[in-house]
């Protein structure tokens, strides 16, 4: 109403309302590697187009002549009551695409009251950004680091800054294989973009100091002096790797880097730390003991893994393809829900993202069982656009349309959205 309203008296979107045409003005305003890092998927992009296409395959089948003059698009979630069912997922390195970067959606989500996952790639710390929340809910997203002291130290600050929920990022403990960035010798972090998370850590500075000190040491008198060779750190292979594709491809971004505030030590330190491939079910025993805070495990498609994540006392799962950005050719994540919450059998909220594009995707979801649904690339191309404004309006318009589909379907709450609202048509 509101929307159509402002439109009426002259008011026109700053950004546009279609998802389609809002990345298409986005892809215009950023070009190059900051268009290509958010949009970019791994390998031939076969599970980022999955992701939409299981969309396809589902119809709302409304009913009429039902009283639906009042709704309420609220669920809960985590003790809390929330606007509708949507979060907004966590997206790292968003300084790529606007200087005001996490602080503009921390902004936007607070000014909606939707929740904020703050990511562990985050290019604004989660104090600074929770500052300017007030009371709105925010979750934290964690990447399992190599340091247990760094791990501990993150939930720490998560619980201080109120959060209400710890997501745990399972299908990135490497990299995926994304041809775009590759081709681009593009690494969002090795220029100090989305390290704000460490950089204003104790632990991580700690760690970096440390790092920088050992670099410092004097060289030994001889070559092949054992015990001196011995302290000298070696750079990671990804560090290398990072550094001569970027010699290679991109002088201007090797400019960039020379131009980073970021001591070269602090960016070694992240590429060493940030992720630890080895961790399995026995670790998150760790973890528990660890938090008060509800436990989200994101990334999760295969039904016995939900199942053992439950069994495992986790609080919740995101079933997730990290939009496609991680195993090309993994299941959709659309696809992989039904089996997930059959899992679950309703013991714990399962979430979904991965090509929620609308406020028909999310009544899909939901009526296929999801408690809630976290939104990815869209609010990013909003902030390219328009900043705060904008994230504030791709938002809004996903809200808008979740509750007018809702109305026109026939319903007045979520929970009367069930898989009998559907029809498989593909
Ligand atoms: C992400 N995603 C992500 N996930 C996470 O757990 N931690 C992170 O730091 C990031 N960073 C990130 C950056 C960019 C540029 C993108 C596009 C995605 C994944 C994100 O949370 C979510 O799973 C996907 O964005 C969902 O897919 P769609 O809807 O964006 O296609």
């Amino acid at each position: 109403d509101e929307v159509y309203r402002a439109g009426v008296y002259g008011h026109r979107p700053r950004v546009p309302t279609a998802a389609r045409a809002l990345q298409r003005r986005a892809r215009e305003r950023l070009g190059g590697r900051a268009y290509s890092y958010v949009a970019g998927g791994a390998g031939g992009e076969t599970t980022q187009r999955a992701n939409r296409t299981a969309f396809d395959r589902y119809a709302v089948v409304p009913r009429v002549l039902r009283d639906v003059s009042v709704r309420d698009t609220s669920v809960q979630l985590f003790g809390r009551r929330l606007p509708a069912p949507l979060l907004l997922g966590p997206v790292g390195a968003l300084e790529l695409v606007h200087p005001a970067a996490d602080l503009a959606v921390a902004r936007a989500a607070a000014s909606l009251g939707v929740p904020m996952v703050f990511s562990n790639q985050a290019s604004v710390s989660m104090e600074e950004c929770a500052a300017v929340m007030g009371s709105s809910p925010r979750w934290f997203q964690l990447y399992w680091s190599t340091s247990d002291e760094l791990v501990e130290s993150l939930v720490g600050r998560a619980e201080a800054s109120g959060c209400d929920a710890l997501v745990v990022t399972l299908d990135t403990t490497m990299l995926g294989w994304r041809p775009r960035d590759l081709d681009l010798g593009h690494l969002p972090f090795a220029l100090g973009k989305g390290i704000a998370q460490y950089t204003s850590d104790p632990v991580f500075r700690r760690l970096t100091e440390e790092r920088a000190a050992a670099s410092a040491a004097p060289a030994p008198a001889r070559p092949g002096a054992a015990a001196g060779r011995d302290r000298q750190p070696r750079p990671t292979l990804a560090a290398v790797r990072a550094l001569v594709g970027m010699a290679r491809a991109w002088p201007g971004q090797l400019l960039e880097n020379l131009r980073s505030p970021l001591p070269r030590a602090a960016v070694e330190t992240f590429l060493s730390i940030y992720s630890r491939p080895s961790i399995t079910w026995a670790d998150l025993a760790w973890l528990r003991a660890r938090t008060r805070l509800p436990i989200v495990l994101k990334g999760v498609l295969h039904p016995d893994d939900a199942r053992r994540a439950l069994d495992e006392g986790v609080d919740g799962v995101v079933v997730s393809t990290h939009g496609g950005r991680q195993v090309d050719r993994s299941i959709a994540a659309l696809d992989a829900l039904p089996d997930v919450v059959a899992a679950v059998g309703g013991r714990a909220p399962v979430l979904l993202d991965s090509g929620v594009r609308s406020g028909a995707d999310v009544l899909t979801a939901v009526a296929l069982g999801a408690r809630a649904v976290l939104l990815g690339r869209p609010f990013a191309w909003g902030l390219a656009l328009a900043g705060e404004e904008g994230v504030r309006q791709v938002v809004s318009d996903v809200l808008g349309e979740f509750d007018l589909t809702l109305g026109l379907s026939g319903h007045t709450a979520v929970d009367q959205l069930s898989p009998d609202v559907l029809r498989r048509v593909g």
